[in-house]
């Protein structure tokens, strides 16, 4: 049953459908705010946390995949690209709507010093980095090495802004806790998954000499 449904979502059908929802999404946030300023503002929050949910699916992919083999989690690899540009797009629409809450409340810039846009922009950087060198041409172009270079660091770049983004909101709202605990958690699955491939590379290197020294 998985298999026959996640067949039919994949590649850019996967991506047209996530992007649907995620303006979907937008849209509805936007319509129930109690004016347009307000609105906007919903929407820099939900696609916030679209996003959040498509980079925990991307960020993790390969580590679930390894530690719990199985049809839904080799598709989650599979398909650990098309994740990582609806991410992108998700999170183009969180800029788009910082931007219109910026044009209909003109204090919100103002109000914001260069210190405090930091992270949200070098977050940016990386996930423009991260979207540009997905074209298969450039990786190609790039090699395997730089291009898992920048890849990993540009995830933990990104890994990094959401932490700071969630556990600076947690005193005055506590509900942000969830959010925290949940990239606390991704970030030990990669450990733990990190650890046991390396454990299983020295067994097996083990088992492969053992014949040698008998
Ligand atoms: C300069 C770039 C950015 C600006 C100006 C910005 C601005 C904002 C604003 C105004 C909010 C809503 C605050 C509120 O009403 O409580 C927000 C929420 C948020 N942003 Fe951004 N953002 C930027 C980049 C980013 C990036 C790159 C990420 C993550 C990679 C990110 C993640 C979040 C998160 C997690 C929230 C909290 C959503 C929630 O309340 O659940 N932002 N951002």
């Amino acid at each position: 049953m998985t298999s026959s449904r996640t067949a039919f979502l994949h590649g850019w059908r996967l991506f047209l459908a996530i992007a649907v929802v995620v303006l979907a999404c937008a849209a509805a946030a936007f319509a129930i705010g109690s004016d347009a300023a307000d609105g906007s503002r919903t929407a820099i929050r939900v696609t916030a946390r679209s996003s959040f949910l498509l980079f925990l699916a991307a960020f993790t992919a390969s580590s679930f995949a390894s530690l719990l083999p199985g049809p839904f989690t080799q598709w989650l690899l599979r398909e650990r690209r098309i994740i990582g540009l609806s991410f992108a797009f998700s999170h183009l629409v969180h800029a788009i709507a910082i931007t219109t809450f910026g044009v209909l409340n003109p204090a919100f810039w103002p109000g914001r010093s260069a210190l405090t846009n930091l992270p949200g922009s070098i977050g940016y950087v990386a996930i423009l980095a991260l979207a540009i060198t997905s074209h298969r041409g450039i990786a190609r172009q790039m090699g395997p090495t730089a291009w898992r270079r920048l890849h990993v660091t540009g995830m933990w770049i990104i890994a990094a802004v959401f932490t700071y983004s969630y556990f600076k909101r947690v005193p005055g709202n506590f509900w942000y806790a969830v959010p925290s605990a949940l990239i606390f958690t991704a970030i030990v699955v990669r450990w733990i998954a990190k650890r046991a491939q390396a454990i299983k590379r020295v067994s097996s290197r083990a088992r492969s000499a053992a014949p040698a020294l008998r």
